[in-house]
């Protein structure tokens, strides 16, 4: 195994690896704030710090949960895809989510890397084929792959449980092995089991390896992470699994494995190496096919760290049959980086609570953007992140948190100081004259939390990040209760004016601090302090043209955000611009809609 190292040092490359999210319809909250928007609160931290970040994702196209939706819906596919890809990518625009390329797997290069990959694992003796009993519909005429059978979970006995995962206690185990499954397509309980030929992944060989990988330098990992994943590999032996379906759906086998026209790749097996395709399709896209080496190649760069963003629910496929694919691959001539970190998240779940009818019981990514500002969204849910346990989400809570942390700690705090300091002092950044020892130790406080606040992000303990944030923001809001420069400054004008430095100053810094929580209201604070130039750079949507199709891609461009993490110093005398409030107080006519509740019309009589 080779030596990581863990020490941060400038320009290390870091690649944010994001689940590839299935899109088989719109993603809800609790999936955002699971998986998407942690990456990119970290990545931006990262970009920040001048890391070199590649953060790329995808759609998951292929497998039983499209088809099964194409089927629902009357359509195809390839139409469930476009129609589903464009909504999250919709969705990722307006939140701010800045993938330096978030593609889809139903690319030519995604194929050519996946078949790739099959072929190494053919190769090193990590596929082989073989037969396999599966669960068969005879009414249906097909066997029942994945999601299109459901029973009881043979380890924990959850009902709903899939053919090759149970979402409740998020093991893996042989379809064949559900207590009364039940076919998703006829709803039969008449199932024969039938053989068929499958290729396997030779799981069997990953055991020892696996085992002493996660023994090794894994204190960095979160305990619910490492616990589950030990339990799993110490609960029995992993053998062989099966990598293809009888479906028509998904990668075909490399046609120099044989001719399968009715088999397919398993959807698990494509959809993982999404995080090396993805990299390869983002050095063609910026016209250097090798840029995605710096992260990937152990025999360039070893040393590049790779973090995946996912659900608790994937936890298993990213820290063991992931792993285990790429010691495979790694049994080959050429070598790829292994994940360094796994930061999975536990469920955000949707309290007890009314929904209106017409908004259902889900709360959609897209809909709760349509009707609150980003950075509202992004604050709540970092500040709930389910990093350590399951989370309750109530609209009441929303509201709260909007209000009496988001509003009356930062937005109050900015605009007041900002406000008063454009009118009182000619619209410029005033001169403190000397500062006192007092306020030299109080910025030195704030200014520590470049330190503080940045070990956090660094360490993906983002909620904890936010607390710190707010608790130095907390500390000038009393600085400035303090020495109340509104009311200083018609007896001490120079007292006033310093303390409003002060307090600039320190909101600059804290600017920066909650940047990667706040990216809009960042970019909007930065403006007002007078900066010319954006702060985090923008995100644009792209078309590539490829021979399975073109398709929509998300970029971003993050130069401008390249090692602002750093105190800097506020010129004195800067012209500000004319401020305006950050964020938008919530009452329950804004919540209405959600709750189902009418607003209070106010006391009769
Ligand atoms: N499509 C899966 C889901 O939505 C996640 C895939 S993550 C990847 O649960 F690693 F496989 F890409
Ligand atoms: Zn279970």
């Amino acid at each position: 195994m080779r030596k990581r190292i863990v020490e941060p040092m400038p320009n290390e490359k870091i690649l944010v690896g994001v689940a590839w999210p299935y899109v088989n319809g719109e993603k809800h909250i609790g999936q955002i704030a699971g998986a998407y928007l942690p990456p990119d609160t970290f990545a931006r931290y990262q970009r920040l710090i001048g890391n070199d970040v590649l953060m790329v994702s995808g759609s998951d196209t292929h497998g039983t949960p499209i088809m099964l939706k194409a089927e629902a819906e009357g359509i195809t596919p390839e139409a469930v895809v476009e129609k589903y890809h464009g909504l999250f990518v919709q969705g990722c625009l307006d939140m701010g989510i800045t993938f330096d390329l978030y593609t889809h797997t139903d690319t030519q290069n995604h194929w050519d890397v996946t078949q790739q990959m099959f072929l190494r694992h053919f190769e090193t003796g990590y596929i082989y084929k073989d037969e396999q009993k599966q669960l068969f519909d005879p009414l249906a005429g097909r066997f029942l792959a994945d999601r299109y059978v459901e029973g009881i979970c043979p380890h924990c006995g959850a009902a709903g449980a899939r053919g090759d995962q149970c979402d409740n206690c998020g093991r893996l185990y042989d379809a064949l092995e559900l207590i009364n499954p039940r076919s998703k397509i006829t709803g039969s309980t008449e199932l024969e089991v039938r053989s068929t030929e499958h290729f396997f992944l030779d799981m069997a060989k990953m055991n020892g390896p696996l085992l002493e990988w996660i023994a090794t330098d894994k204190d960095h990992w979160r305990p619910h992470v490492l616990n589950s994943t030990r339990g799993q590999l110490e609960l029995r032996e992993l053998r062989g699994r099966p990598i293809t379906r009888d479906l028509d759906w998904g990668v075909t086998i490399p046609e120099a494995l044989g001719a399968y026209p009715d088999k397919r790749i398993y959807v698990w097996y494509d959809a993982v190496i999404g995080y090396l395709s993805a990299a390869v399709e983002w050095a063609a896209i910026v016209g250097d096919a090798d840029a995605w080496r710096a992260w990937w190649d152990a025999d360039v760069n070893p040393a590049a760290r790779i973090y995946n963003f996912i659900g608790k629910d994937n936890i298993v496929f990213h820290t063991i049959i992931w792993p285990g694919m790429l010691m495979g691959y790694n049994a080959g001539a050429s070598h790829l980086n292994l994940p360094y970190d796994v930061p999975a998240n536990e469920y955000l779940n949707l309290g007890a609570q009314k929904f209106s009818t017409s908004r259902g019981n889900v709360i959609g990514f897209n809909a709760i953007l349509e009707d609150f500002q980003p950075d509202a969204v992004r604050y709540v849910l970092t500040s709930l992140a389910p990093e350590t346990a399951d989370v309750e989400f109530t609209w009441q809570d929303f509201m709260d948190r909007v209000n009496n942390e988001l509003v009356a700690n930062w937005g109050n705090l900015v605009n007041r100081v900002m406000g008063f300091a454009y009118k009182r002092f000619e619209g410029r950044v005033p001169d403190p004259g000397t500062l006192t020892p007092e306020d030299a130790a109080f910025l030195d406080e704030i200014k520590a939390g470049y330190a503080t606040v940045g070990a956090l992000y660094g360490a993906v303990k983002l909620k904890a990040a936010l607390l710190e944030t707010r608790r130095l923001s907390q500390r000038v809001n009393q600085y400035l209760n303090d020495h109340a420069p509104w009311k200083a400054i018609a007896t001490d004008p120079q007292g006033a004016a310093r303390a409003v430095y002060v307090a600039l100053q320190a909101i600059d810094w804290l600017n920066l601090m909650w940047g990667p929580i706040l990216p809009h209201s960042a970019e909007k604070v930065h403006a007002m302090l007078g900066y010319a130039g954006a702060l985090f750079g923008t995100q644009y949507t792209q078309v590539v043209e490829d021979v399975r199709g073109s398709h929509l891609v998300l970029r971003y461009d993050g130069t401008s955000a390249t090692g602002r993490w750093a105190a800097g110093t506020l010129p004195v005398g800067q012209p500000l611009r004319e401020p305006s409030a950050l964020f938008i107080k919530l009452d329950d006519a804004a919540l209405a809609k959600w709750t189902g509740e009418e607003a209070d019309a106010g006391e009769p009589g």
